[in-house]
Formats: structure tokens, sequence, C-alpha cells
């Protein structure tokens, strides 16, 4: 039977270096980053509906933020190989019963059994052609023009027209078509582009054998790629400066990021940029800074300073979310909409101060009606969330919610690029 190492790489060098050249124009705030999906993907969920809904989510909230910014935007998924999960806690105790804790479907099984908690190595193949079927289905969605912008109905899903905000995306969606209406009359032709949009991936690349499976070398290219992802992070659990995912990710030619947070000293920081970073190559390194909306004030500032005093040009990208987790009174696990706003707010104001740029947002969410995060315009209540719980690890915004999130992200963007005059553009 062949291994994950015999098998054909999921994505290519020529896309992975068209990323690479698109970050770095993010960087310098001419292109927006947009990242998101779900936070553990499972297997199960593996299915046209699931897949096809986060494909429109992300291109609908990418349609609201090229609307309000004027930017070109990036759309990366986390998905097609989110398997595998850091936690916490190693084991997890239920009814005085102690097991290994779930670490993502590409590791061990959800269920509360001891053979479910095992790690099982067959869930590696699993891994990689469950990501495998799920790119397939994305790539030949987009080519086969379910990312039209002539048809954004197309992307439509049904319990949005119930939303409050349905009117004001109803009201984007015409204007985008008028403008493009307007550009074909003046071009007196199709805009055929304008059918053909970029989706790229990216997971936390955690499992260093899976990934090591996929590292290879490419006929007429210069270094190893990780071909399982064009975009793979590390967490804020693996960023040692002397450990192993540092050490692998140092010799991969990918465009790459770090999850920064609350803990990550200045050194620290600086020492993974000598190593990750040495030549200061464009849409090398993303930081994605997640310290929740009581901390970025204080950890923000020290961290943009840092980067600073090494000269090298990063892309900044806020994570709303990893900071803002709660546990409710029933003890689940949510984030508050109005949390994950503020961070954001203060992370724009925060780069605009320091003279940097917010170039990218990075979030969990779903395309599926859950209620996992409390807030937004319906109003969730912790007492909602029992009504359609499924994350198996952190909470996510619901397709309203984040939909709603783009709205207001798109707003604040381009207050901040008003205020912050031509060097934003
Ligand atoms: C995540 O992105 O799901 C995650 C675990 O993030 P972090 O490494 O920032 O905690
Ligand atoms: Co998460």
């Amino acid at each position: 039977m062949s291994g994950v190492a015999s098998l054909p790489p999921l994505v290519t060098s020529w896309e992975i270096e068209t990323l690479k050249g698109q970050l770095a124009e993010a960087a310098r705030g001419r292109r927006l980053l947009l990242q998101g999906g779900d936070c553990a993907e499972r297997f199960s969920e593996c299915d046209s509906d699931t897949i096809a809904s986060k494909l429109k989510i992300l291109l609908q909230m990418s349609l609201v933020l090229v609307h309000g910014t004027r930017k070109r935007v990036i759309r990366v998924g986390r998905f097609a190989g989110q398997y595998a999960k850091p936690r916490s806690d190693d084991t997890e105790t239920r009814d005085g019963k102690t097991l290994p804790a779930y670490r993502g479907d590409l590791i061990n099984r959800a269920g509360f059994t001891e053979s479910q908690r095992t790690p099982d190595p067959e869930l590696l193949l699993r891994g990689y052609e469950r990501a495998a079927l799920t790119l397939n289905f994305i790539r030949g969605l987009i080519d086969g023009g379910f990312a039209d912008l002539h048809h954004p109905e197309y992307w439509d899903l049904a319990f949005v027209r119930h939303s409050s905000r349905a009117a004001e995306y109803q009201r984007i969606v015409e204007s985008i078509g008028e403008s493009l209406r307007f550009m074909e009359t003046l071009a007196d032709a199709r805009i055929g582009e304008i059918n053909r949009v970029d989706f790229f991936t990216s997971h936390d690349a955690l499992h260093l054998h899976y990934e090591e499976a996929q590292t290879r070398q490419v006929p007429r290219r210069e270094g190893w790629y990780n071909l399982s992802t064009h975009f793979p992070w590390i967490g804020v659990r693996t960023a040692d400066v002397g450990g192993a995912h540092v050490e692998y990710f140092r010799g991969i030619q990918n465009p790459i990021a770090i999850k920064i947070g609350p803990a990550m000293t200045p050194e620290h920081l600086v020492g993974l940029l000598d190593i990750l970073h040495p030549d200061d190559e464009p849409g090398r390194l993303t930081l994605i800074h997640r310290f929740g909306t009581g901390r970025i004030a204080e950890c923000l500032p020290r961290i943009i300073k840092a980067v600073q005093s090494t000269s090298k040009t990063v892309l900044w990208c806020c994570d709303p979310m990893h900071g803002n987790t709660k546990r409710a009174a029933n003890g689940l696990k949510t984030r508050s909409f109005d949390d994950i706003l503020s961070e954001l707010h203060q992370a724009f104001d925060i780069h605009e101060q320091a003279g940097t740029i917010l170039g990218g947002v990075h979030f969990e969410l779903t395309g599926e009606n859950v209620t996992e995060c409390v807030g937004g315009a319906r109003g969730l209540v912790e007492a909602d969330l029992g009504r359609a719980y499924k994350s198996q690890v952190d909470p996510r915004l619901n397709y309203e919610q984040a939909l709603e999130m783009a709205m207001l992200i798109a707003k604040k963007a381009q207050l901040t690029s008003d205020t912050g005059g031509a060097r934003l553009h």
C-alpha cells in the first residue's frame, strides 16, 4: 500500500509562489488577506454542502471586503488539511474516567473510548485522501464558474435572506454588478477573468510526519516545498526557537505564518525572524497575532517594535478568535462577537499608530447556521449555544456572524485608510 510520501502532491509550487507574491503585496498594503475556516476540519464533514458553504461564505466576505476597502483580497481557507490540533491538556476526564485528549481526526477519534482515543497512523492516509477530495471539489467549483461575479446569487445561502444585514449585502452585490456592467460596456467585452478567482489553502503544520511526507523538491526550482498546503503556519504552542517545527519551517520555500500570543517576548520573536525570515524575502513571513481584546493594547506595540528593530517586512494579520475564548455557564467554549470585533478595531488602530499596516484577518468560521459564538445582529446568547453547537474544538462564527463581521471590518478598514492617507495605497 502507498504511503503519503509516495502519493501525488496536493498543491503545486507555481501556486505557492503566486501566493507568496500576493502576500508580499498585502504586506505593503496593496491587498488584504482573508483567512478562514474551521478550527478543526472533520473527516465526517467532507461533503458537498459543507465544502460549498465554506467557499460561499469566504467568497461573500471577500466581495464585501473588496467593495469596502478597494483592495484585492487574497482568499485562503483553513481547509484541506486542518486536521491536527494542539491541545492545552493531554487528557480529558469525564465522570471520573480519564482518556487521552482528542487531537484532531489526523491523530485519533473524538469519541470517548480507549480505542477511539488511541492514535491511529492509518488516519494520516485518511487525512491526505480527505484533503485531496476537498481540494478536488473546490477546484472543480471554481473552474466551473461557481465564483463568477456575474452570478453572485449562486453563492447565496438561503437563511441569510432573513438576516437584518441581507439588504446591505444585496446593495453591495448590486453595486459590484453595476460596476462590472459599466466596465464591460466600456470595454465592449465580457470581463472573463472575473469568473476565475484564486483560492489557497492553509493549515497548522503541526504533525511533522504528515508534512514531511509531502515535502519535495520540484524540477527547475531551488529548495524544498511543502506540497500539502500553500500556506502552513506554526501555532503558539510549537514556536520554540530550538524546536522541531521551527527547524522544519526553516527548510521550506512556502510562505509561512507564525501565531503570536501574549507569552511571546520580543527576544523570542527576533530569534524566530533570524531563523525563519533571514533574507527578508517578500511575502515569506506573516505574523498572526492573537492576544484577546483585553490584552492586545499591552502586547501588540512591543511586538511591532521588535519587528521594526530588525527592519524586516512582515505581513501583519489579526486572529481575533483565539485570545477571546471563554467558558459559558453551561461549560461550552464560546466567544463573543463584540470581543472579536473589538480586538480587530484595536488592531487596526495600533498598527496605524505604529506606522505598520494590518494587512490580514484570520477567522474560525463556518458556512453553516451553527450557534457557537454569542452576539451578532441576531443577538445570540449563551442559552442559544446548545441549539446547534457542532464544533469539537473551538467555537466558530456562523454564516451570518461572519458576513456581518466582514461588513464591519470593511467599514473600519475604510476609516483607517481614509485617515491613514496615501501610505496605505
Ligand atoms: C488554531 O488556530 O486553531 C489554534 C490552535 O491557534 P493557536 O495556535 O493560535 O492557539
Ligand atoms: Co482554534
